[in-house]
């Protein structure tokens, strides 16, 4: 019998019919020594199977269900009939007005021990196992991550890594509607780009390589060589050994390039653009993942404007300062040094208040706080036509003008200490001739964490590189 591959096309028309499928063992229930319900899952939906002695297994049968483990995969074949009796809530797409009356059922796959929680328990929800209902208690976070294979089956991730490639497709979309390509550059170099700090160092057959921070020598090599408007989605790597809610050590960037006509908020209104057809898709196609994701992380959907606000960094400084916030040791923020995360997300409220958005944009980053490839503004040198965007006040993107006059960029190196001589490879794109060029990084992970409020970045990506996690 041909297996039914989507659980979701078993439909009341199909009463009466015999119907075979692979499922995993959600839930079992015995109601006494001839009846055993068991709740049957694949992927987020799940139906209703029954067991009955007499029906048409025998009790040998009915006693070696009842001691199969839950999440084993079985493939079932039974009768489909309407069900007998209200069910109880079940998560997901469940298939609440049709049931299966079970004839046959082999096991394909089994946990050879109980797992450490089942899907079942961790579906519910912090608020729900407060109310406590009936009786599974709220799987930490804890358990969660270092059992990440059961989590991810859950209803809550099958919806968030949905969520997570719709954010891809958007990007993709967008940027190939604009005349962009996507490219795959090269994630060893002799160099590091970003700072050399958080680099990781491999051995390249005796001497060193790094890993890359960023593809960002990569797709400025891309555009002097005339791609023109290029994108890639690839992993970046920073060896940051900090272990905070929105740090990884491996991470996903969405990253584009391209050339500049006049003026780097061109890049701005690219980006922008990307940003609102990301969150206009998933709001769009999305919501039943939205409502599934909220349930174990509740969460206000995200407010955006038509017209995305371009703060000047110093006005947001001084907005920040003005609205009574300071530093640890209580003292104003001054007006060119970076932020750090807790002035970003006070400067997040502010902005919510003032001006009614969860996303905007810093424009004119001072120097001090951008790489050596970054171009100063021409009108006042202590600042650059750099950006960050937000979300919900915490960074999303960097971006902004790059130095394509080979000289300048040779002097941004010494000053930041960095050797021309070990990016001969770049640096010979600018001796050779580079458009004015600009561009901009998203790290995947921050902008679903950021998206879906999940709180923490390790929800966010399948299985966490962080630097306390790498496998063994
Ligand atoms: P018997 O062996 O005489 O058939 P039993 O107790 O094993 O009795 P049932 O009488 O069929 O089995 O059912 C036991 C209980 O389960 C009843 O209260 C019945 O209403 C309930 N029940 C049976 N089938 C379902 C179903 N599909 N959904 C919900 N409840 C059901
Ligand atoms: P930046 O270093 O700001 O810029 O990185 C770009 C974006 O990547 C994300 N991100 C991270 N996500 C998870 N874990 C991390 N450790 C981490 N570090 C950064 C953030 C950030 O906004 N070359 C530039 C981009 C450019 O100018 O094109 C760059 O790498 O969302």
């Amino acid at each position: 019998q041909e297996l039914i591959h989507d659980l979701r096309d078993l439909q009341p028309n199909l009463v009466g019919q015999v119907v075979a499928f692979r499922a995993r063992l959600h839930n079992l229930r015995k109601l006494s020594a001839h009846l055993m319900f068991i709740e049957l899952r694949q992927q987020t939906a799940t139906i209703q199977g029954i067991l009955h002695e007499h029906g048409s297994v025998s009790q040998h049968f009915l006693y070696w269900a009842e001691h199969l483990h839950v999440e084993t995969i079985v493939r079932v074949k039974g009768v489909i009939q309407e069900p007998r009796a209200k069910q109880g809530e079940v998560l997901g797409v469940s298939i609440h007005n049709i049931e299966v009356h079970i004839h046959e059922m082999h096991v394909e796959g089994a946990p050879d021990e109980p797992l450490p929680f089942t899907v079942h328990e961790a579906e519910v929800s912090r608020a729900e196992a407060e109310q406590e209902g009936d009786g599974r208690h709220h799987v930490s976070d804890r358990a969660r991550q270092s059992n990440r294979i059961i989590d991810l089956r859950t209803t809550t991730s099958q919806a968030i890594f949905r969520v997570q490639s719709a954010i891809c497709h958007a990007f993709r979309n967008n940027l190939t509607d604009l005349g962009f390509i996507e490219i795959h550059t090269p994630k060893l170099w002799g160099a590091a780009s970003e700072s050399g700090a958080s680099v990781f160092k491999v051995d390249y057959f005796g001497r060193p390589a790094f890993l890359a921070q960023s593809p960002q020598l990569g797709k400025q090599m891309a555009i002097a060589s005339d791609l023109r408007r290029v994108f890639e989605i690839g992993p970046v790597f920073r060896a940051e050994n900090s272990n905070t809610h929105r740090h990884l050590t491996e991470f996903t960037g969405l990253d584009l390039e391209m050339a500049i006509d006049e003026h780097y908020h061109e890049v701005l209104r690219t980006l922008d653009s990307t940003f609102k057809a990301i969150f206009n898709h998933v709001y769009k196609n999305y919501r039943p993942e939205i409502e599934d994701v909220k349930r174990q992380f509740p969460h206000e959907d995200l407010v955006w404007l038509e017209e995305t606000p371009i703060i000047p960094f110093a006005d947001a400084i001084r907005m920040l300062n003005e609205s009574g916030h300071r530093d640890e040791h209580g003292k104003e923020l001054p007006l060119n040094e970076d932020l750090g995360t807790r002035d970003e997300i006070a400067l997040g409220r502010v902005i919510k208040e003032r001006l009614k958005t969860d996303y905007y944009v810093l424009d004119k980053f001072p120097a001090s706080a951008r790489p050596f490839y970054t171009m100063p503004d021409p009108y006042d040198p202590t600042v650059t036509n750099a950006f960050d965007i937000f979300l919900r006040g915490q960074e999303i993107l960097s971006g902004g003008q790059r130095i394509h006059d080979a000289p300048m960029l040779v002097k941004r190196m010494e000053e930041k200490k960095i050797d021309p001589k070990t990016m001969e490879e770049y640096m010979t794109g600018f001796e050779w001739g580079a458009p004015p060029h600009g561009g901009g990084g998203i790290g995947l992970e921050r902008i679903l964490m950021l998206l879906l409020q999940l709180g923490d970045i390790r929800h966010a990506t399948l299985f966490a590189r962080d630097p306390r996690s790498l496998p063994y």
